[in-house]
């Protein structure tokens, strides 16, 4: 059952325990709903994956209560600090070099070495981020491929008995999902958004380059430089052939595995780690070989991400 929660002190606090549980609550924002879980705990960030039924790991928007706490997170150029003095809290999420060592989980980032932020303007999402003090992760609160959420019915409508509370705010003034701005290597407009870009430009004092437009700019979920190990990858493998590292899953036993168990949000959860462990163990020129992990659920992404780590390399 997912408990349906007020914007009331006792119930914010409520939220706030779940989440320190690793438990997801979904809150709402003045772009849409968001399905929140703690961006520092790999658990967390992988039930939100399996409740979505997403079958790709796109990096996750961090969300924080100002940009005070995002910079504990994240480096923010003259530039960056500009757009988020103007803009923030409220519709725009800025994406920014990751500060290391970081205490995110790498599947926040997709393993990138670059960060969503936002500080939302809504007063539930304000609250909340600030009682729970750690920065949550949120996707829109919908299934994958689905419409994103407005009012907490429509969250209960998509992920009913995948979560553990809803926070219900009413519904989302904006009604549309935030703008994206990268600042690097120039601020481009990744998503257009419920921030209009005339704002943007107006702050930035010239105009802003659009994701796609340009052959030299990559838009979100194509970027190429999504972690790939150095070390081959081969998949499939039951057992490991001389030299390299086997990664077993389930009943398959490896140098190392996903999960010794077969639990699909477990090996989600250790896979970033996975893979640069792997790669430091197999060495200059090493090897790699991933037990199969079945295609369901979070299979699918895992196998996605698998793929794309053993797909040729582009020189
Ligand atoms: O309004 C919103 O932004 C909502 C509410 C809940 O805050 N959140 C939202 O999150 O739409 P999500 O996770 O669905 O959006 C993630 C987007 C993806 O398009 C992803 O490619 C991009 O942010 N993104 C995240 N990290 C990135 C990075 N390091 N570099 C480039 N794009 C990134
Ligand atoms: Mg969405």
């Amino acid at each position: 059952m997912t408990e349906l929660l007020e914007p009331s002190p006792q119930d914010i606090d409520r939220a706030v325990a779940l989440l320190r549980d690793g438990q997801l609550v979904a809150f709402p924002t003045e772009t849409v709903y968001g399905l929140g879980g703690d961006a520092t705990s790999d658990i967390a960030v992988a039930r939100i994956f399996d409740a979505k039924g997403r079958p790709r790991f796109n990096p996750l928007i961090v969300h924080l209560p100002s940009l005070a706490a995002a910079e504990d997170y994240a480096i923010f150029s003259p530039e960056a600090r500009a757009l988020a003095a103007a803009f923030w809290p409220g519709p725009l999420t800025l994406v920014v070099p990751l500060k290391e060592p970081s205490r995110l989980s790498p599947l926040v980032t997709a393993g990138l070495d670059s960060v969503a932020i936002r500080v939302p303007a809504h007063p539930v999402a304000q609250a909340l981020l600030s009682a729970c003090s750690i920065p949550l992760a949120a996707p829109s609160a919908n299934p994958s491929g689905r419409v994103s959420p407005t009012r907490a019915s429509h969250v209960l409508d998509g992920l009913g008995g995948r979560i553990a509370a809803v926070i219900d705010g009413g519904p989302c003034s904006v009604g549309v999902e935030s703008s994206i701005v990268t600042l690097h290597p120039s601020p481009t407009l990744l998503r257009p958004g419920g921030l209009p870009v005339e704002a943007l430009e107006a702050a930035l004092g010239h105009p802003l380059a659009v994701a796609g437009t340009s052959p030299k700019i990559t838009a979100p979920g194509q970027l190429a430089s999504h972690y790939a190990p150095s070390a081959s990858v081969r998949l499939n493998a039951s057992t490991a052939r001389s030299g390299e590292v086997l990664v077993g899953f389930g009943p398959i036993n490896g140098d190392l595995t996903l999960s010794a168990t077969g639990d699909l949000v477990e090996a989600a959860a250790a896979l970033f780690h996975t893979l640069r462990e792997a790669d430091l163990q197999a060495g200059a020129n090493g090897s790699i070989a991933f037990a199969p992990v079945p295609d369901t659920g979070l299979g699918r992404a895992i196998n996605d991400r698998l793929r794309r780590a053993a797909a040729p390399r582009e020189v």
